[in-house]
């Protein structure tokens, strides 16, 4: 092989090979994520959904459908990360960690749980959805003023 195709060859295997190994750490970057935090996520974008939907109440007619949904879901998500608390419970600078995740958990589930019942008929009234969000969000901040320690949100 001519001498300058030997040298692009092994400048592009070296890119190649360069490519790989940053794709792989990201891959390990992502694994290292904690279950938790893949469903918090979730929580999230279907919080966004609900927050946006109930800005107003012209946003709420049009977004009531779709807040529905995403309250269905917050409640499956709620209930799959109760029992993944191990991780923070360490963190936590509170007395007997283990209750009071769990007690926050319940608060979580319950409250959406409540907003789900409110919009499994259409037509629910804007203001009790609106209150009954704001119950969601109160367990949100509640836990993470204790759990979340490391970064602010
Ligand atoms: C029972 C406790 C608890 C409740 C309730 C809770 N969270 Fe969290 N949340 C946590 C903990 C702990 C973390 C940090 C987990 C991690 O990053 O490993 C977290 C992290 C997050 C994150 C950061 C994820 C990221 O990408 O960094 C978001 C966003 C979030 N929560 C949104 C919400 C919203 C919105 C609600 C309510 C609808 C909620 N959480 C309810 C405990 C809770």
């Amino acid at each position: 092989m001519n001498r300058k195709w030997v040298v692009v060859a092994a400048a592009a295997g070296a890119f190649i090979m360069g490519t790989v190994s940053v794709t792989l750490s990201v891959a390990q970057e992502k694994k290292k994520e904690s279950k938790l935090h893949r469903i918090m996520e979730k929580v999230n974008r279907n919080n966004s959904v609900i927050q946006k939907g109930t800005r107003n109440a012209v946003f709420y007619k049009k977004a009531e459908r779709d807040i529905a949904k995403s309250a269905k879901e917050m409640v499956k998500l709620a209930k799959e990360a109760k029992p993944l608390g191990k991780d923070s419970l360490e963190k936590a600078k509170v007395a007997n960690p283990q209750k009071v995740w769990d007690d926050y958990s319940d608060a979580f589930i319950k409250s959406a749980e409540e907003l789900e019942q409110l919009l499994s008929k259409v037509g629910a009234p804007y203001d009790k959805v609106k209150p009954a969000f704001g119950a969601v969000k109160k367990s949100c901040a509640d836990c993470h003023k204790d759990f979340r320690v490391e970064d602010e949100f």
